[in-house]
């Protein structure tokens, strides 16, 4: 039986050394208290870090426990746990990625452990992965990881979401080692975020430094079809609920209410976390109790700091800003029977902290930055009276979904001190309103739904990509194709020419036809039952010039235009090039930008080539210049291109999938026999009817059926086929 491994870089539980004795305890954090539920089903198994370092001669008696309940761990060392999680999870990618870029190092030393631990990973998860088996990573702890096992198993079934917001291009791209770390993600299969914004920053990074091709959310790199997407990530809404219900819950919540009679509390639970926005809502805080002396005694705030890295300079830092801070506001307005900050430096078993959600009059959740945030979802959850108001950032990916929640800009004290007193004064009607709704999008996409959806799609992917793999045409093939072709009477060949019929050269005009293609071509025509159509991007004078003579029939410009043996050229009805002149100044920009590029002009399409240019920057301006026309070709209803070697702008409605439909409503045909090598050729093979013997030329990813390596293959089957 297949299972799933879930790979992160913290297992759901850590080991805790109590005076020598090591017992287990639950991970805090997004990750393992939203997945906890989830990899104890069948034999799935979850690979990640049990917390601390562990003396070598504890390792094996750990190993077997944790073996019972379906955990692997992965053991750090003391100075790995410096170098890759303190150094560079937790000093260069945490702040870059929650743009605090600058707190972050960047350390030789400390990327070095981090290729060092992902490869431990890497071989820990080859080691229990069998064929079949779903490897899904997870988080920013682990970005190399899909892409060293991708290397050892190039077939296999990967997954890899981020917890954690993804940053726009201009803070990626600070990182020295930002390619590594981006081809490691995209040896996934499937690459989840938890908002759209995240999945947009991904894209437009990716495109901007890898030789790759994107078209909306999909990624094509050398070999494979890779998705991305988003998931937000959901809560085990039924274990909030149910928890409720228990006797040491109720008991709980009757001591809360007891202990503060009269008052409105205001709950903030977080990990200790400069993302978290802590600072500023205590500022906020304070500033309500300034301007709104009323509710001095009523409200206090109940807030929990989760210890969390706090072997990083700045988490240290923080602590003492949160310390003074507090001590400060209480200070000024505690009562001899009044507090107002009570904080808790220390984290909370599972039931005090139900009991806190359902108790608390209004939960205060304003994060920086936050890919997701799970407290503000459990804090719903856990008000199954429909009452209670939640207060969010908008920088909260959670925050888009929770729109019945008050959002607040987290650097705004005045806009979050404001709120508070909606969120006091909120009438109970307006409260269950909210309530109710917020619920039902929490139970919707609880979590059991996330995993659903992205194990769905993730299995689409591996059906896409399969379904995109060309055979190879070998002789049992060969054979197979002539024996259709002499049984047929009226035989179509759409071929393509760069790249199909002829190799590349450096300069565009010198890859011109040659006698061996000519007499190919002359030994096709001789047999009436064949009908060819050259099938190209070229213009229509090149074609004219080159082949004009032979009763051939041409569709040029990738079906901007059409000739049909012994009439004249015709243009597609209704076509306009007006958008050339907005186009051209783009293309000259990067032109003059990039030594050895040309802009080609032909009737409804501009060619930005860079064969020439020097191979990294082709490439680097290449991706810069299709991000960079991507909004105003979608404005003009034109469609961007990516070629070989080349970049081409053209309306959308000509395509060569189009045009070769058009020329078959016009002719008849019992055999169709389809031959290219590029992106545009794609097109043609998924226009054409299944029966079709449709050929990519030079990769096995494609929708044609079968493939050949070179146009010099092209060129033999031809003869054989004329022969
Ligand atoms: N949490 C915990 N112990 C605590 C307080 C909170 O395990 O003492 C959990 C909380 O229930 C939530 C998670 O930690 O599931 C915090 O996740 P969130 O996405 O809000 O923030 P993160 O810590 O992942 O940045
Ligand atoms: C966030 C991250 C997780 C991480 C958690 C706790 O939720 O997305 O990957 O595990 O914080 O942080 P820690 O450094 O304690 O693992």
């Amino acid at each position: 039986m297949t299972k799933t491994i879930i790979v992160g870089n913290r297992l759901p539980v850590k080991i805790h050394d109590e005076g020598g004795q090591l017992s287990l305890r639950s991970s805090e954090g997004g990750l393992a208290t939203g997945l906890s539920s989830v990899h104890s089903g069948g034999d799935n198994l979850w690979i990640g870090w049990p917390g601390m370092a562990i003396h070598e001669d504890q390792q094996e008696k750990i190993v077997s426990e944790l073996k019972g309940l379906n955990l692997i761990p992965i053991f750090l060392t003391e100075e790995e746990i410096n170098n890759f999680y303190e150094g560079f999870c937790n000093e260069t990618l945490w702040p870059v990625f929650h743009y605090m870029s600058t707190y972050a190092k960047f350390d030789p030393v400390h990327w070095q452990s981090y290729q060092d631990v992902n490869k431990k990973f890497c071989d820990k998860v080859l080691e229990h992965a069998e064929p079949g088996d779903v490897i899904w990573i997870h988080d920013y702890q682990l970005l190399l990881l899909p892409g060293m096992i991708r290397n050892e198993r190039p077939d296999a079934s990967i997954g890899f979401f981020q917890h954690i917001p993804f940053p726009s291009y201009e803070i990626f791209r600070l990182i020295p080692w930002r390619k590594e770390l981006l081809n490691g993600i995209t040896g996934a299969d499937l690459i989840g975020f938890h908002t759209y914004d995240d999945v947009r920053h991904f894209l437009s990074t990716a495109t901007h430094l890898l030789p790759i091709r994107t078209s909306a959310n999909i990624i094509t790199s050398e070999e494979r079809t890779i998705v991305v997407e988003s998931f937000p990530m959901g809560i085990d809404v039924t274990k909030f609920e149910q928890s409720i219900q228990s006797e040491n819950v109720q008991k709980h919540i009757q001591t809360l209410k007891e202990t503060f009679p009269g008052v409105q509390l205001v709950l903030s639970i977080d990990r200790l976390d400069y993302s978290k926005g802590i600072i500023p809502r205590l500022q906020a805080f304070d500033n309500f109790l300034t301007e709104h002396s009323e509710y001095l005694g009523k409200v206090s705030l109940y807030m929990i700091i989760v210890p969390s890295r706090d072997t990083v300079p700045q988490y240290q830092q923080l602590r003492n800003e949160i310390d003074q801070l507090v001590g400060n506001i209480n200070g000024r307005y505690r009562t001899v029977g009044w507090e107002p900050v009570y904080y808790f430096y220390r984290s909370a078993d599972f039931e005090t902290l139900v009991s806190l959600y359902a108790t608390a009059d209004v939960c205060l959740v304003t994060p920086m930055r936050d890919g997701m945030n799970l407290v503000c979802k459990e804090y719903i959850a856990c008000r199954i009276n429909n009452n209670g108001v939640l207060i969010l950032s908008e920088m909260a990916g959670a925050s888009k979904e929770l729109i019945e929640s008050i959002i607040v800009n987290p650097n705004d004290i005045k806009e979050i001190s404001s709120a508070l007193v909606e969120a006091l004064t909120m009438p109970a009607e307006e409260q269950e309103r909210r309530m109710k709704q917020l619920r039902q999008v929490i139970s919707k996409f609880n979590i059991t739904q996330w995993v659903k959806i992205f194990m769905e799609r993730l299995n689409e992917v591996k059906e896409l990509q399969n379904s995109m793999k060309a055979k190879l045409v070998g002789p049992i093939t060969e054979a197979n194709i002539k024996k259709q072709f002499t049984n047929a009477q009226k035989r179509v060949l759409f071929l393509d020419y760069d790249g199909t019929l002829v190799g590349f050269k450096v300069r565009v005009e010198q890859a011109y036809p040659d006698t061996e293609l000519y007499d190919i071509l002359n030994s096709l025509i001789a047999d009436p039952a064949n009908k060819i159509v050259i099938v190209s991007g070229r213009n229509h004078e090149t074609l004219e010039e080159w082949f004009g003579q032979l009763p051939i029939d041409f569709i040029a410009e990738h079906g901007a235009w059409m000739k049909l043996h012994t009439k004249e050229w015709e243009t597609s009805p209704n076509l306009t090039d007006e958008w050339k002149k907005e186009i051209y100044p783009v293309l000259n920009l990067y032109t003059d930008r990039t030594p050895g590029t040309f802009v080609e002009e032909k009737s409804f399409s501009l060619v930005w080539h860079y064969r020439k240019a020097d191979e990294g920057l082709g490439e680097l301006r290449a991706n810069e210049l299709t991000s960079n026309l991507r909004y105003i070709a979608a404005d003009k209803g034109l469609q961007i291109l990516p070629g070989n070697k080349v970049i081409e702008v053209k309306n959308i409605e000509v395509n060569k999938g189009r045009a070769v439909n058009s020329w078959l409503n016009q002719n008849e045909a019992d055999l169709i026999l389809a031959i290219g090598d590029d992106h545009t050729d794609e097109d043609i093979f998924k226009a054409l009817p299944e029966t079709a013997i449709t050929i990519k030329v030079g990769s096995n990813i494609s929708s044609a059926r079968y493939y050949l390596n070179k146009y010099i293959e092209v060129r033999k089957l031809l003869k054989t086929l004329a022969g």
